[in-house]
């Protein structure tokens, strides 16, 4: 794992949690500063997932972990009864920052599981909260490594893959998702590039992926989003893989608004669309795509670009940040344990058999 400890030193993490205090990278600075930021109360932390700073689907989720661990950690002396109420209050809160990717929830979820623990007193359930946050952490760094160990085989010498977004190192709590394979394919020698949509309106794939790649050592070619079709009709891309902020029970995959787009042409083209992404991103509750909640943001978002305005003041706009991709457009969902094909409801119904 040597090497690939090396491509990732290389990468600001995303999220530290040290001496008890949370520390995130604000990721709107992103690429021309590098600010760890102390997340000094549970509001700061929503805030921060709010706008951005830090964000991608596990990055929120382990985030909003430590973000619980925040607001209780001057309560301790409360009695547990009152603790576990106060814990249920602000992993609601928390959970209310962004509503598409299921880690939030999920992470939110699982760190209430807790709250059924005897406890003498509250600092042992805040304590036992804040192992279940770095639990939530590591569990992740060595998910993101399987999900490359898993897709890095369907990377060969020669090719060209598209991504769209940032599902990187950025978005996880190493190597991240849709990049893992890269990085592991890149560790095997493997010469590719990699062709990185721009992601308006908030330019992750620009400010973020092409970043990242770039200091992974990656061969990496900016593009706007809609250069896409142009560089799939031109022979140059023959994969295309992206992250995902939820995948549902029958395989539709909801991603960075642009990524529908993307399998659209993947599928005129012949080129195959993969996804991937932790077990923690598919949510067997929902049966499609249909119920997947998609956030709106605000418009200013598409009316300016870095702080400059670019449409009059008072133009309509709509701003949803996400887009959900049917899974007949899907050729797999690459996990850390498995690549999952059609029929997808089967293939996940599988996948969770025992877990
Ligand atoms: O709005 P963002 O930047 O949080 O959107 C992130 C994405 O769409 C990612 O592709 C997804 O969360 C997967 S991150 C491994």
């Amino acid at each position: 794992m040597s090497d690939i400890n090396s491509i990732q030193s290389k990468i600001p993490l995303s999220i530290e949690w040290k001496e008890g205090e949370l520390f995130l990278l604000d990721q709107t600075l992103l690429p021309h500063e590098q600010v760890m930021e102390k997340q000094e109360t549970v509001e700061q932390v929503w805030h921060s997932i709010k706008i951005l700073k830090v964000r991608g689907a596990p990055a929120i989720g382990i985030a909003a972990a430590y973000g619980l661990c925040v607001a209780v950690k001057d309560q301790i002396k409360l009695p547990p009864d009152q603790f576990r109420s106060l814990v249920v209050e602000k992993a609601a809160y928390l959970d209310s920052a962004r509503p598409t990717a299921v880690n939030l929830s999920w992470a939110m979820q699982r760190m209430l599981k807790l709250l059924s623990l005897d406890v003498q007193n509250s600092k042992d359930l805040y304590e036992a909260l804040v192992q279940e946050a770095e639990k939530i952490h590591e569990e992740d760094k060595i998910i993101c490594r399987g999900i490359g160990e898993q897709g890095a085989g369907l990377i060969t010498d020669g090719m060209g893959i598209m991504t769209h977004c940032n599902a990187g190192a950025l978005a996880t709590s190493i190597l991240g998702t849709a990049t893992s394979l890269m990085y592991v394919a890149h560790d095997q020698n493997k010469k590719f590039k990699v062709f990185a949509n721009e992601t308006r309106p908030l330019f992750q794939g620009a400010r973020l992926t092409a970043w990242e790649l770039g200091k992974g050592g990656i061969d990496v070619t900016l593009i706007t989003d809609s250069m896409a079709a142009h560089m799939m009709a031109t022979g140059n891309i023959d994969m295309v893989v992206v992250g995902t902020d939820r995948v549902v029970a029958n395989g539709d995959v909801a991603n960075k608004i642009g990524t529908l787009g993307v399998a659209i042409l993947a599928k005129h083209f012949g080129i195959p669309f993969y996804v991937a992404c932790p077990s923690s991103t598919i949510d067997m509750d929902t049966k499609n795509g249909n119920d997947i909640p998609i956030e709106e943001r605000d418009g200013a978002e598409i009316t300016t670009i870095m702080g400059q305005k670019i449409a009059e003041a008072g133009t309509v706009t709509r701003s949803p940040a996400f887009d959900v991709t049917p899974n007949e457009l899907v050729s797999g969902i690459i996990t850390e344990s498995q690549i999952i094909r059609a029929p997808y409801d089967e293939g996940l119904r599988e996948f969770f058999k025992g877990k």
